[in-house]
């Protein structure tokens, strides 16, 4: 089945409270948390002070945390340590990936790899067998609300074609529609912002994204 995840960078920050517990009761299946470094992505947002508070105030749900980060190998564990349940981090970094994903399974994580619009998806090949969920940005990240790029589609229909079996993630633009097309190309989990958190009733929007056909 189809898992959603709201992205809380969409989320009215002032009541972030209340807008988490409004998705999880809409029915979504974790949160997805956005972490910019104003290197990385020309952006800056939350810190691993509201994974630990959300952990807190809602213990068991599902953390996927996003680091849009220059330097994330310096982070996972504090990460690890506020409560993440998945680490994502990207491939453009000039890092040891291979390292850092291992790192973050140590930890107890899921380890997430992500690739920006104009990383070709086989630049990841070589770290499939380490990673546990595979992110593919459908805008460049730093920004929610932006318009969805469906000619990132074949990136996932590459990685499953290639045996890729893990969940593979779509960020940025997802709505009922692109989801749709999120779906045909063998992505199971969609992460939702604006759409989401916008809407006027999110447990629809969650319903008939669990009801596309899931192709794994
Ligand atoms: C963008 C972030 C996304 C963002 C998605 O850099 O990684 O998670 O919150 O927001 P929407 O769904 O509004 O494009
Ligand atoms: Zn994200």
């Amino acid at each position: 089945m189809i898992k959603v995840y709201p992205s809380v960078l969409a989320a009215d920050m002032l009541r972030m409270g209340e807008e988490i517990t409004r998705m999880l009761e809409a029915g979504a299946d974790g949160l997805h948390v956005d972490i910019m470094d104003a290197h990385f992505v020309p952006n800056l947002s939350y810190s691993p002070a509201l994974v630990r508070a959300i952990g807190r105030r809602f213990p068991g749900v599902w953390q996927d945390v996003h680091l849009m980060m220059d330097n994330p190998d310096r982070y996972i564990g504090v990460f690890a340590d506020a409560g993440a349940s998945a680490i994502t981090v990207h491939a453009e970094i000039d890092r040891d990936i291979a390292g850092i994903l291992r790192d973050i399974r140590r930890l107890g994580c899921r380890a997430g790899l992500s690739v920006k619009p104009g990383t070709p998806v086989e630049s990841i090949a070589p770290y499939i067998e380490s990673c546990d969920q595979v992110l593919i940005m459908t805008v460049e990240p730093g920004f929610g609300g932006q318009k969805f790029m469906a000619d990132m589609m074949p990136k996932a229909r590459f990685l499953r074609k290639n045996g890729f079996k893990a969940p593979i993630l779509t960020d940025g633009g997802i709505n009922a529609d692109t989801a749709a097309l999120c779906a045909q190309a063998g992505v199971d989990t969609l992460v939702m912002g604006t759409a989401l958190l916008k809407a006027e009733d999110p447990a629809a929007v969650i319903r008939a994204c669990r009801a596309l056909e899931d192709r794994i």
